[in-house]
């Protein structure tokens, strides 16, 4: 029996929340665990919703603060289902702070949750299909779909890169002008 789709406004999902000092790191500012932390739950707020069960978080893409968030700022997380496979979907969040006083708006970053799904018996459970409405709903599945794919084949090429790594004179031409000094031999304890 196959799966009757959703939309993705059925599971479209924002949390707003209003920055504690007991939310910054030692500058100051608020710490990048905190707003992950709220991201990992909005994320699961928009896939469950989509799957009709539960998720958990497989991997989390393009995490990048491009600007810090302060004390004071309300922060609002907008999660949006872009994909679906069989079992995982990816939520797109975009992160703006808000700063109620001066009435600006910082887009802080837009991260990518890929989460599975599971059923009650805590196997993997298939989703729906996602109904692709509008435009941008359709760019944003080709896009996660592109991303999958150049992920894939990044991993693919680092694995055989590992495979036959040698530390040979075509390495030390790569590492040429970098921060690093080869002194092979010098200490060769492990700690
Ligand atoms: C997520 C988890 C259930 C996947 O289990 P698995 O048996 O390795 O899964 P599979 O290889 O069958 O893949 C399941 C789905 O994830 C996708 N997937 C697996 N690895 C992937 C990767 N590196 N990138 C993107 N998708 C991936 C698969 O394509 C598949 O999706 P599909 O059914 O839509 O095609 C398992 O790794 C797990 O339980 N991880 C811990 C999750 C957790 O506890 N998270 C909280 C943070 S600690």
């Amino acid at each position: 029996m196959s799966i009757e789709g959703h939309p993705v406004r059925y599971s479209q999902s924002t949390i707003t929340e209003l920055m504690v000092p007991a939310y910054a790191n030692f500058g100051g500012k608020i710490h990048g665990g905190t707003l992950l932390s709220l991201m990992d739950k909005v994320a699961y707020v928009c896939a469950s919703k989509h799957a009709g069960n539960y998720c958990v978080t497989l991997s989390v893409d393009n995490v990048h603060f491009l600007q810090p968030v302060e004390v004071g700022d309300l922060v609002s997380m907008m999660a949006s289902v872009n994909y679906v496979g069989r079992t995982s979907l990816v939520v797109g969040i975009k992160v703006i702070a808000e700063n109620v006083q001066t009435a600006t708006v910082k887009h802080t970053n837009t991260s990518y949750f890929t989460m599975v799904a599971k059923g009650p018996d805590g196997m993997k459970a298939e989703v729906p299909p996602l109904i692709l409405e509008d435009e941008e709903a359709i760019r944003r599945f080709a896009s996660a779909l592109r991303r999958r794919r150049l992920r894939a084949y990044a991993v693919k090429r680092m694995e055989n890169y590992k495979a036959s790594f040698s530390a040979d004179d075509n390495v030390r031409a790569f590492l040429a002008g970098e921060r690093c000094e080869i002194r092979l031999g010098v200490n060769n304890h492990r700690t």
